[in-house]
């Protein structure tokens, strides 16, 4: 019996394999047409004759090395065409062709593909992240106002607040540094959401970010992705059900639990928060779906920034004097001998410190592919013509550093340049970064301030060190424990004097 259903998978995926270009399993752009209609695309790899580029691709996804085969791909040019299985991707290789199909073209190119394993096993088709358009609009329009609403202007204030607790952290517990980044993306997130303070234990916090990198990862990471037909199949027949429901219930269990403990802000005696009055009395979804929408506001607002924070610890590891050079910015401003911690009406006497925070986001760009936007209709483009169904993908790390002078240094000078690409530190954030058109991020500006409140303050008070060997290239952003070897060390007991009386002022504060 165990041999009995494996056989009968394998020889089904063997006969799709060999049948695919007969029954019409073919991707959009090789779809028959007469030739004067005969679709034009931009250049692509040679690949295998039924499935295309897909091995290709699922070798280098699940074999770690995503990173460059994604790099190799923008050698074809601006965009690349590949053929994945029944599934034709582009891949947008420079921030002009980003602008341009996503932001300029938005209302074709807004639509997402239906994920099988990511988006309905493992997201039980409630994660408005993946969410069709139909699915998405009524939740994306809440977070919208949530974030970027009349509060917006508090939120960045509740980052000060934040900081506090996460330096306190640091010269409690430094060798847990990268937890304390968590923590404080997640406190300033469950505070914007719940408007009650985070009181999580760690292995809570550790749970939640299990549930997102395990869910980032599993996003086109299967074939069943791409021959999304396969889920048609009886569900004895589909063998990879089992394995990714197991994931899906994983994360339900984790989000339950956290949602469990915000069950009291319903109660209308309850302070208003975006739980009570959005999500529970006006959002016309299940209280399932008020639940993903919650916990997806809280994810997807918190592990961008973490991931931020730690490649911005890697820079301090490896650029030593470009951090010096902040801290000299700092030091005039706030004062050498810890007088005070920055805040964020010091932005504009800081530009090198806001250089250097849109450089973290250029240097090692966070989401190195941002998953599909579908066309829904055919485009027209520069001589190009794309059939509806394409899927356009960010390739970041060409976007990064496509048209940059220096592209592989970490270098905030070049935002104090008028003529770098998206220059200037007025356009404060690297805005490639947050992708475009109508799915990209909603939480931009907020990204913008709570790094830069964390990161002004940690530098300015915290010592980093390398504690063992690194490799500025391996982040190690879904590992579990430590990602790479650090020693971070109070500056001065000035400065420690300064974190323990700012830290004591605001006790009591709900925040903290
Ligand atoms: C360093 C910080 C951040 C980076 C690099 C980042 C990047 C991104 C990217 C690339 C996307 C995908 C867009 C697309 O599919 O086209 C996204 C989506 C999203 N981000 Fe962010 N983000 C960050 C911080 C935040 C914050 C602070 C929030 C706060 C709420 C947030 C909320 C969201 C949400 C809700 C989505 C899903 C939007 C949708 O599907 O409509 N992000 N982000």
């Amino acid at each position: 019996m165990t041999l009995y259903y494996p056989s009968i998978t394998i020889l089904l995926l063997f006969c799709l394999y060999f049948a695919a270009p007969y029954i019409g399993l073919r991707p959009p752009h090789k779809k028959k047409l007469p030739f004067s209609k005969q679709y034009v695309m931009p250049p692509s790899p040679s690949g295998h004759v039924v499935v295309g580029n897909l091995l290709q691709w699922l070798r280098a996804r699940n074999g770690g090395t995503t990173i460059p085969w994604l790099v190799e791909q923008a050698r074809y040019g601006e965009m690349t065409t590949l053929s994945m299985g029944t599934k034709t991707w582009v891949l947008l290789n420079t921030s002009r062709v980003v602008n341009e199909i996503f932001s300029k073209r938005a209302g074709i190119t807004h639509e997402r593909p239906f994920f099988p394993i990511s988006g309905e096993l493992v997201s039980r088709n409630k994660r408005l992240f993946l969410q069709r358009t139909s699915d998405w609009r009524e939740g994306r329009r809440l977070l919208h106002q949530l974030i970027m609403g009349s509060e917006s202007r508090n939120h960045a204030r509740l980052a000060e607040t934040a900081s506090l607790g996460l330096l306190r952290a640091y010269v409690d517990e430094p060798r847990a540094w990268h937890t304390h980044h968590y923590r404080y993306a997640v406190a300033i997130m469950y505070k914007i959401v719940t408007n009650t303070p985070l009181q999580r234990t760690t292995a809570e916090l550790e749970d939640l970010r299990q549930v997102t990198s395990t869910f980032l990862t599993s996003i086109n990471s299967s074939v069943v992705e791409f021959f999304p037909q396969l889920s048609h199949l009886p569900k004895w027949l589909q063998l990879w059900r089992s394995h990714w429901e197991e994931m899906g219930t994983f994360h339900y269990n984790v989000f339950k639990h956290w949602w469990a403990g915000m069950k009291p802000l319903a109660d209308p005696s309850a302070e208003p928060s975006f739980v009570r009055d959005a999500v529970l009395k006006s959002y016309s979804g299940t209280e399932e779906e008020a639940m993903y929408l919650t916990m997806l506001a809280i994810v997807a607002g918190s592990d961008n920034p973490r991931m931020a924070m730690n490649t911005w610890t890697m820079a301090c590891l490896t650029y030593p004097a470009v951090m010096q050079k902040a801290r000299v910015e700092l030091d005039r401003v706030c004062g050498s001998d810890a007088q005070r911690l920055p805040t964020l009406d010091d932005m504009p006497r800081l530009p090198y410190m806001c250089a250097v925070v849109k450089e973290v986001l250029r240097w090692r760009p966070i989401v190195p592919l941002v998953p599909q936007h579908v066309l829904v209709e055919d485009l027209e483009f520069e001589g190009y013509r794309f059939p509806a169904g394409t899927e356009f993908l960010i390739n970041s790390i060409p976007v990064c550093t496509h048209g940059y002078e220096r592209p592989s240094e970490f270098w905030p000078e070049r935002w104090l340049k008028t003529d770098a690409r998206g220059g200037g530190i007025e356009q404060n954030l690297w805005q490639f970064a947050f992708s475009g058109g109508r799915r990209a991020c909603v939480g931009y500006k907020l990204a913008q301030r709570e790094l830069f409140v964390a990161l002004s303050r940690l530098l300015y008070c915290i010592d980093y060190a390398p504690a063992g060997e690194i490799d500025d290239e391996k982040l190690n952003h879904f590992g579990s424990g430590e990602p790479f070897p650090v020693r971070a060390t109070i500056r001065s007991p000035a400065h420690e004097c300064l974190i323990r009386r700012e830290r004591k002022e605001l006790y009591g504060n709900p925040l903290m």
